[in-house]
């Protein structure tokens, strides 16, 4: 099986860590280059933490640092749920160093070899690496397959009242992307909430085998705090999702709908407006056209079948 010619542009983070090691136990991915920017941590632990879950992998894939922080605005971590050291406090060995250069040269180097309509590019942290892409060089739009986005809700968020940690970290970053004439899919908070991770749910996966990265995977998610949204049941695994829609799609539903992101200061920056129902078109017909592809439904067994199965495929 010739594997779809991949990008993943992360920030290590504990649900990063699970989808890399999903992406790359999966054989219909063929990824070329990992890129990481500062997210839940900052920019030189981001860059540590993907070097190490790479490395662990044994997978000669190129890691590349990129931007420390969101085109404007502040940075800010989420240390809460991904602990000081951004993998659960989790001590991997370290990886292979990372590869020379800058994240967003990387991606275009790739997208300028590539055919038309080649390459995915998979966003699971704050959007800057890949807007610096397309704002640098516009034209690599038309070597893009599909641009897999975990950010935003169209219910509440997860950093703020209305607004989810990535797309609130660099909304301006995702703005661009929306507007860059790419084919974007996006994986929300509402859908990563069906991933819900429980304590039955880490003890089959911990069972499907004794690989140090299907090891390392789980000590990682015992050591996520239970979501008090979710009255501490347990937590969602959000990034891992964005991943199951390029492996295997049919997991997910998906929908065309318009979509917009705030940018502006006050309460609401960084809040997704996600019309799943033609609301604008009714509103003051103005009208929005449908610019992304929204992912609404998970099979959620089938989805922690599949990361178990590529967990446990892996070294
Ligand atoms: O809001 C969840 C997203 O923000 C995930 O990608 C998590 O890793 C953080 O980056
Ligand atoms: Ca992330």
């Amino acid at each position: 099986m010739t594997g779809r010619l991949t990008v993943i542009d992360c920030d290590p983070g504990t649900d990063d860590a699970l989808a890399l090691w999903l992406a790359l136990g999966s054989p219909e991915l063929d990824v070329r280059l990992v890129t990481v920017a500062g997210g839940n941590v900052g920019l030189e632990l981001t860059l540590a933490n993907a070097r190490a879950v790479v490395g662990l992998a044994g997978l000669p894939v190129p890691v590349v640092g990129g931007a420390d922080r969101p085109l404007l605005g502040r940075y800010v971590s989420e240390t809460r749920v991904h602990a000081a050291n951004g993998i659960g406090g989790i001590t991997l060995p370290e990886g292979p160093p990372a590869a020379p250069g800058v994240a967003s040269d990387a991606i275009r180097d790739l997208l300028r070899r590539a055919g038309p309509g080649e390459a995915t590019l998979i966003g699971l942290g704050p959007a800057t690496n890949l807007a610096l892409v397309f704002a640098t060089e516009p034209a690599l739009a038309d070597r893009v397959r599909e641009i897999i986005l975990m950010t935003g809700a169209w219910g509440e968020g997860n950093i703020t009242p209305g607004a989810e940690f990535n797309a609130a970290s660099d909304p301006e970053a995702l703005a661009m992307l929306l507007a860059a004439g790419l084919p974007v899919s996006l994986v929300t908070l509402d859908l990563t909430a069906q991933a819900f991770v429980t304590p039955e749910r880490l003890a089959a996966l911990r069972a499907r085998g004794e690989g140090r990265c299907l090891g390392a995977a789980c000590d990682i998610l015992a050591a996520v705090p239970t979501s008090r949204r979710f009255g501490f049941a347990g937590f969602p695994l959000h990034d891992p999702c964005a991943v199951a829609l390029a492996v295997r799609p049919e997991l997910l539903a998906v929908r065309e709908v318009a979509a917009r992101v705030e940018c502006g200061e006050g309460p609401g920056r960084g809040r997704t407006h996600l019309d799943r129902w033609d609301r604008w078109d009714r509103w003051d017909r103005w009208g929005a056209p449908a610019n992304v592809r929204l992912a609404e439904t998970l099979d959620a067994d089938g989805f922690f079948a599949l990361l178990g199965e590529r967990l446990a495929a892996l070294p």
